[in-house]
């Protein structure tokens, strides 16, 4: 049992649970293992195992320790705890305790499960639900907009249309924030977020098997694959969602500036700025993704890749990318 006594260790073994957070827990049943800082003896030390059963009188009594900032859980525990926390990202607005990584890891894991849930039932409230964590999210990079770097240290590899979105969201936001300078508006986030965040949305309308083939497709297929636009839009159309941001990501994200792209072949000046952004934290959310006929690029390459083909990518975006993995290689 780790004995803790100068606060520097204790915070490396365990992490704080503030009253807010205990609040957030199912009364009866602790999701993680709880610990208490005793002060006549000055150590720290089990009190419940998680899933037993708390009393009432414990439940009072763990209330008191909490208030006075002398409950814990283990630091190995956080991947449990992570969980139960994406479930209610607003304490993370009112929380102090974290380190912006592990913000970072809990918005990946609430994103990822939302999207999973949106694409497995797109409904009104499942849209709603997606956009109420979005806010979430749009608010606490508002706050300090420096924060969105520490998204970017949170991308995953792992083939899956929910882990390519939440990438997607997450450069697409480190790209505009350098863009703007920091200068950004919660609403303008919030739009951008879900446009990011939903661009392909239409994916689920197509086929698997063709999904995963992508490289080596016949006509019929690519045909197939590109109408995930097409399909994209429309279920928007039934969401009712009007937004021009996200309607334009959703449209324009494989759009190319040399007219390459689909599916109106626009050229250059015709392609928004969302689109030219979206297009290029796809791409790049893309290539350091894993595929079924590849594994993933690693990110310095994934940026070389984008700013070699400066006649498809817009060029001021793609140095803002390099810039950014730059600087989360250096870190
Ligand atoms: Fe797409
Ligand atoms: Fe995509």
């Amino acid at each position: 049992m780790a004995d803790n006594t100068d606060s520097a260790s204790l915070s490396e073994t365990y992490l704080q649970i503030s009253p807010n957070i205990l609040a957030s827990f199912p009364k009866f049943r602790p999701p993680v293992d709880l610990y208490f800082y005793d002060p006549d003896v000055a150590r720290t030390g089990p009190y419940l195992r998680a899933g037993e059963r708390l009393s009432r009188e414990g439940q009072d009594e763990v209330a008191r320790f909490a208030e006075e900032g002398r409950l814990y859980l283990l630091r190995d525990d956080y991947r449990v705890y992570a969980e139960h926390l994406s479930r209610e990202l607003g304490l993370l607005l009112v929380e102090e305790g974290f380190l912006p990584l592990e913000v970072a890891e809990i918005f990946f894991i609430a994103f990822r499960n939302r999207m999973d849930e949106f694409l497995n039932r797109p409904t009104e409230d499942t849209y709603e639900d997606l956009r109420t964590d979005v806010s979430i999210l749009a608010e606490y990079i508002w706050i300090d907009p420096s924060r969105v770097d520490f998204l970017t240290h949170t991308l995953e590899r792992e083939y899956d249309l929910s882990v390519h979105s939440v990438n997607t969201m997450f450069i697409g936001l480190a790209l505009h924030l350098r863009q703007t300078g920091g200068q950004v508006e919660k609403a303008g986030l919030v739009s951008l977020s879900l446009g990011l965040l939903l661009h392909d949305l239409g994916m689920v309308m197509v086929p698997k098997f063709i999904r995963d083939k992508e490289q080596y497709l016949v006509r019929r297929d690519r045909e197939s694959l590109e109408r995930h636009i097409e399909a994209g839009l429309n279920m928007l159309r039934r969401l009712k969602v009007r937004d021009q941001v996200i309607l334009d990501c959703v449209e324009q994200h494989h759009e190319r500036l040399d007219g390459s792209g689909y599916p109106a072949r626009r050229f250059d000046k015709d392609i928004s700025a969302e689109g030219r952004l979206c297009a290029i934290a796809d791409s790049f959310s893309a290539i350091i993704g894993d595929r079924p006929h590849r594994s993933a690029r690693d990110m310095s390459e994934a940026v070389r890749m984008l700013a070699e083909d400066g006649r498809r990518y817009d060029s001021d975006l793609t140095a803002l990318l390099a810039g950014i993995m730059a600087e989360r290689i250096k870190e």
